[in-house]
């Protein structure tokens, strides 16, 4: 089986991040064959800053390896040391229908929280199926609001294989039910383009500031709260403390008595807990930079071995060759 995820340099991780795709990305990696790459071609559509990506680049290489990427399982490679992966995706534009990419939402919702509509956003579902089709990737783990691209994907590739015989396998997005969209501190979806976003590393200031920060009615502590499981930091806990002790808080939020001051008190408590080990690491590999770029250089040789495989295969299915 070979797992395939990207993730684009476009600010710094978060909760949403971690839970949504890189914690189950990574847990992939003991399961088949891992590639997961950094999609810096994909935050062109909206950062327009070049050191901001490069710093962001090396930023998310040192986050998935402190968060137990394992290199010697799964190789972390950037998108652009695969450059074959635009000359597949202009293969697939061609036969790909205005009205597919008229119909994302993710799209859409870009357009409406204020990015211009230009033809790289327009485009960038193409180059997703691209970066899927050309490893032949079978499974592809991501949170929910990348769903519909890999049904897009799927659809790009049927029209391939039907038209120039097959080539490509049809990819199946891996989307884990529990942590499909988590919550940001305003209670939309977290995402660095909402400005609600809980960041797995930073300052411990900052960071506790923003999990006080979280939005909450104005119910007075006593009063029983029968929508408990709805509230923001009981579905942050649920994901940074001990089952157990997650429904502790979850039935005294219920029953009235526990304040939400307490409640962001002990979240940010557990939360800080929880990635003390994965901090630790970071910190040691932010001393070993070499080792992080040596990480990126030889996943991206043996990554871009098997793209010119699959490549090779599409330029001589349509003609090229
Ligand atoms: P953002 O929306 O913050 O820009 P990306 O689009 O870069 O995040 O997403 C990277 C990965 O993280 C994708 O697989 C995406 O589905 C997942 N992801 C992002 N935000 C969330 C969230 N709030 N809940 C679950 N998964 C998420
Ligand atoms: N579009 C994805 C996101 O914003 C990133 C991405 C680019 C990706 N190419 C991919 C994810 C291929 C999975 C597979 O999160």
């Amino acid at each position: 089986m070979r797992i395939l995820s990207g993730i684009q340099p476009s600010g710094a991780l978060h909760l949403g991040n971690y839970f949504g795709m890189m914690k189950p990305a990574i847990e992939l990696q003991e399961q088949g064959e891992a590639l997961y790459f950094i999609a810096n071609y994909h935050s062109m559509t909206s950062l327009l800053d070049a050191a901001a990506r490069r710093r962001n680049t090396l930023d998310v290489a040192l986050d998935f390896l402190a968060c137990g990427l394992d290199p010697q399982k799964a190789l972390l490679f950037r998108q652009s040391d695969v450059p074959e992966v635009t000359e597949l995706a202009w293969m697939l534009t061609t036969l790909t229908p205005m009205g597919l990419l008229e119909r994302c939402t993710s799209y859409k919702d870009k357009i409406a929280h204020g990015l211009s509509p230009h033809h790289g956003l327009f485009a960038y579902p193409v180059l997703m199926a691209a970066d899927i089709l050309i490893y032949d990737s079978n499974v592809v783990p991501v949170g929910r609001d990348q769903k519909q691209h890999v049904e897009i994907t799927r659809d790009i590739a049927t029209k391939f294989n039907e038209t120039y015989g097959q080539t490509f396998i049809l990819p199946e997005p891996r989307i884990r039910e529990e942590t499909a969209s988590v919550p940001g501190s305003d209670g939309q979806k977290m995402s660095k383009s909402y400005n609600n976003t809980i960041e797995i590393f930073g300052q411990e200031k900052t960071l506790r500031k923003k999990v006080m920060g979280l939005v909450m009615d104005s119910r007075a502590p006593q009063e029983a709260k029968p929508d408990a499981e709805k509230n923001i930091a009981i579905q942050l806990l649920r994901l940074v403390a001990p089952p157990g002790e997650a429904r502790e808080y979850e039935d005294r939020l219920r029953a009235g008595g526990l304040g939400y001051g307490d409640l962001k008190k002990a979240l940010f408590e557990y939360y800080w807990n929880y990635f003390a080990a994965a901090r630790a690491k970071r910190a040691e590999l932010e001393a070993n930079i070499v080792y992080v770029h040596r990480v990126l250089d030889e996943s991206a040789a043996k990554a871009r071995a098997l793209a010119r495989q699959v490549l090779a295969r599409a330029r001589v299915a349509c003609g090229l060759d």
